[in-house]
């Protein structure tokens, strides 16, 4: 059999700015990082580079946890990780949804035998930690409570830190989904006392996409080694994975994806030597010059002031605006990305990315000119 396609050849991505819910802008540096050689994945330099990466995300997530690596698979995968591993068939476990990801760890636990609690809330409005209060009082035999922290559906931050302490409070273990606050927000995986998390390599860290940075806490750890039966999948075993990510012997699991960890060594040295409250300020600082100028075109936000995400900014689409035609145009015209609604927001908001890398002036200055111009025109 041939290839029937002779126009075949190697291929060249177009040029975009991308301030869409992920992926960021991926910097330079880190795309040369990508395109250094491949060594083994049992290089004992290639084993040193990995011990550096789980020093870094150690400060990335603020935790001293043993347990932090990043998973071969994206977000996803380290969401699944995180269940997979924790929830034991007939486990109850409160899981909060206010978006799109919140009803994928509701799945998960389904999916794993588990009984999800939901605590429900607007799509656009944190989590509001008095029903989950509540919901703990009804389910005091709840084993984890699960939470995404920053909302890419909505635009939405909630408080971790309340909603870790009421579930310590009632002796639970937190799971906390992270892809979109690490790095543009405060996360603070000690001081907030949360057991798991996860997060992306294609948001805040604008590495590219592929790897999921995952942490557990020694209560954490302890609720794996305890567990009755053998985690459903062997891909995502912890128990086997890390005689590949820790340990003075190495043991071959999979064959780890070399080059993307070499990328994402790379933003992480890049986001410690900005340092974090840098670049906290940084996420916060190009945010307001970006709402600004939408409200300056008459643009609204979805999410009220106090729980708006900087780094992923929710507008409705103004009454008139084809929303579909006009990120067409801002693609063809300007080469600039931008996210369409999901779920029951679709057809009706904008999602304004400004997300590690894309989080700089230049990136806002052209999103509102471009913006300007398809609306008006
Ligand atoms: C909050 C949140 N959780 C999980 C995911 C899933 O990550 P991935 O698409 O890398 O699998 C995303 C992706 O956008 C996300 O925004």
């Amino acid at each position: 059999m041939s290839i029937d396609r002779p126009e075949i050849r190697s291929f060249q991505p177009p040029v975009r700015t991308l301030m869409g819910p992920g992926p960021s802008d991926v910097p330079p540096r880190v795309l040369s990082a990508l395109a250094r050689p491949t060594v083994g994945h049992l290089d004992p330099a290639f084993v040193g580079m990995m011990d550096e990466l789980k020093t870094l995300l150690r400060y990335a997530f603020q935790t001293r946890n043993e347990l932090t690596f990043p998973v071969s698979g994206p977000g996803s995968l380290g969401m699944e990780t995180c269940f997979v591993n924790l929830v034991t068939p007939g486990d109850k476990v409160i899981v909060c949804v206010n978006g799109v990801f919140g009803g994928r760890m509701a799945e998960n636990v389904r999916r794993l035998g588990g009984v999800a609690v939901i605590v429900e809330d607007a799509w656009g409005a944190p989590v509001d930690p008095a029903k989950v209060e509540a919901a703990f009082a009804v389910n005091p035999d709840a084993a984890l409570l699960a939470f995404v922290h920053a909302e890419t559906s909505t635009g939405a931050l909630s408080d971790a830190a309340a909603l870790a302490a009421i579930a310590r409070r009632h002796g639970a273990l937190t799971i906390m989904d992270c892809v979109t606050s690490l790095g543009g927000v405060p996360v603070l995986l000690d001081e907030w006392g949360i057991d798991a998390a996860y997060s992306g390599s294609q948001k805040c860290l604008s590495c590219t996409p592929g790897l999921s940075p995952v942490s557990f806490s020694e209560a954490a750890v302890a609720r794996i080694k305890g567990r009755q039966g053998a985690c459903p999948s062997w891909f995502q075993d912890l128990g086997l994975v890390l005689g590949y990510w820790s340990g003075a012997k190495r043991t071959y699991h999979h064959t780890a994806p070399v080059n993307p960890l070499y990328g994402l060594h790379e933003s992480l040295v890049i986001l410690a030597k900005e340092g974090l409250e840098a670049a906290w300020a940084r996420h916060r600082d190009n945010h307001l010059r970006l709402r600004a100028g939408l409200e300056a075109l008459g643009i609204r936000f979805v999410v009220s002031e106090e729980a708006r995400l900087p780094q992923l900014n929710s507008v409705w689409v103004p009454e008139g605006v084809d929303e579909a035609a006009a990120r067409a145009r801002l693609l063809q015209e300007f080469g600039l990305e931008i996210g369409a609604g999901l779920g029951a927001l679709a057809g009706k908001v904008w999602r304004i990315g400004l997300m590690g890398h894309s989080s700089r002036p230049a990136n806002v200055a052209l999103c509102l000119s471009a913006l300007e111009t398809v609306i008006k025109g």
